[in-house]
């Protein structure tokens, strides 16, 4: 049987991974409609209100709601508020605000995290650029969880493209996280730090990236309602997220509708950096190229025993 060292990274088998992408498909439409309905004067209830019943229609359920007692399916997460920010009916968007707005979905008992910050109407140029950065340093991430890396390579990739964009902060007191089976899992993934330590990556392993830039110091503060995380100096905050996977054809942005093509051509990450990357089909609903092309050198992720595979038996040791 597998080995469940406290420290190891869990393993997913092909059909594992394709409960993930379910899961990852319905954050990745609950992310774009409650986006959609980001407008002056709605509440953050409203919008918590609408993942409520995107995520019930799909099927699916809230990694978050009754996470150590976590109230709601969303997290909002307004203006200086980094992350973890509570849906409330008396919270209201302005014109100018910043809003991160973070979801997680379970389906087959299988989880997907991913987040993104939008703005309420136009903001100055300086808060468009620290969300692009953050946004672009996520992307640099996700192109580097390639088997064969180490984990702070990673790290190391966020942080260096995050320095390149501008002289924005990166918080440190929250990180990225394996995700799988449960939603936080081992390892951390830190949004900073030295290429080349930490676990090495490897084919069926599943991270939870999620870069948070500051405009001001990176120093943060939990409010009263023990949830929400703010910045101590009151500037302004963004954070994106995504779960990506580790496959023999590359990162598979498994929140991302299209696999992460358009994410990474769009960061100007090249797709050349990224091993054997092969694009998504139309639907999103990629299984890797390499059952049809290639199938002599990896699993068929469509095979019809894909899903029978005992956990974690062909990779792990
Ligand atoms: N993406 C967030 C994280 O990984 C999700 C937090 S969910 C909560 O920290 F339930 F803890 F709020
Ligand atoms: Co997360």
């Amino acid at each position: 049987m597998r080995r469940r060292r406290e420290s190891s990274v869990e393993i997913k088998t092909p059909g594992q991974l394709a409960l993930m992408r379910e899961a990852g498909l319905v954050v990745a439409r609950m992310l774009r409609q409650v986006a959609a309905a980001v407008e002056l004067g709605i509440s953050t209830a409203e919008l918590d209100a609408i993942a409520e019943r995107e995520i019930r229609d799909a099927g699916a359920q809230s990694s978050f709601k009754g996470y150590h007692g976590y109230p709601a399916t969303i997290c909002t997460s307004i203006n200086d508020q980094i992350v973890h920010g509570i849906p409330r009916d008396d919270a209201t968007l302005a014109a100018g605000d910043v809003i991160s707005i973070d979801a997680g979905a379970i389906v087959g008992g299988w989880h997907g995290d991913a987040a993104v910050t939008v703005t309420v109407g136009p903001v100055p140029d300086q808060v468009t650029a620290l969300l692009q950065a953050c946004e672009r340093a996520l992307w640099h991430g996700l192109a580097t969880a390639v088997a064969g890396r180490r984990l702070s390579d990673i790290s190391h990739a966020i942080e260096t493209s995050a320095r390149a964009s501008g002289s924005y902060r990166l918080v440190q007191e929250y990180t990225g996280h394996g995700i799988g089976s449960q939603m936080h899992m081992h390892p951390p993934v830190p949004n900073y730090g030295k290429p080349g330590r930490g676990p090495l990556l490897a084919e069926g392993m599943a991270l939870a990236i999620e870069p948070m830039l500051v405009l001001g110091r990176r120093q943060t503060r939990l409010l009263d309602d023990g949830w929400t995380v703010v910045t101590a100096d009151g500037s302004l905050a963004a954070h994106f997220e995504h779960t990506v996977a580790i496959t023999a054809d590359g990162p598979w942005v498994l929140t991302a509708i299209d696999g992460g093509t358009s994410g990474f051509s769009q960061s100007g990450v090249g797709i050349e950096q990224v091993a054997g990357f092969a694009p998504d089909s139309e639907d999103g609903l990629r299984q890797p190229a390499r059952e049809s092309a290639d199938a002599g050198h990896g699993p068929a992720r469509e095979s019809s025993d894909a899903g029978h595979e005992p956990a974690g038996t062909r990779l792990s040791g």
